[in-house]
């Protein structure tokens, strides 16, 4: 079960992303992403989108998020809120991969002034997800 967070720190969560977003390394697309994703223990995991000039090299904000969290121990995890400057969604990669961790996760979305534009269940945004519960049936 996902407990919700009191409105004050979904603006703090908020207000991380859209720092962690200023270091985005965008040269390519100039689109940048800032995340910040809350474990369930209150733990604090922000990412960007870091590109490559090879391109399919490059990583999407939410996976950085994600890779140092799992790096570092974590696996269940509570919110996660994606900055652009137009309230882009999570890519498809992205949203596989946070479901096998947390498929229930809160994904909230807003943008780069900090205004909530959206928010619904990572289940939602990825109905009948693949996760690893499939390869133990
Ligand atoms: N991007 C993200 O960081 N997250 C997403 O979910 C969608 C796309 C990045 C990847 C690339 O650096 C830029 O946005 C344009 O695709």
């Amino acid at each position: 079960m996902t407990t919700t967070l009191p409105i004050l720190e979904v603006k703090q969560l908020v207000e991380t992303a859209v720092k962690a977003a200023q270091n985005a390394y965008i040269p390519y697309s100039h689109y940048r992403v800032g995340a910040a994703l809350r474990a369930s223990d209150g733990t604090i995991y922000t990412g960007c989108n870091v590109e490559n000039a090879s391109y399919p090299a490059s990583i999407c904000a939410e996976r950085t998020a994600l890779v140092k969290a799992v790096s570092e121990g974590h696996r269940q995890f509570e919110e996660i809120v994606v900055v652009t400057r137009n309230g882009g969604f999570p890519c498809g990669i992205c949203r596989q991969m946070l479901y096998e961790f947390s498929p229930h996760l809160r994904v909230i979305i807003a943008d780069l002034n900090g205004k909530i534009l959206y928010e619904d269940r990572l289940s939602n945004l990825l109905t009948h997800g693949f996760g690893p519960i499939e390869l133990s049936k």
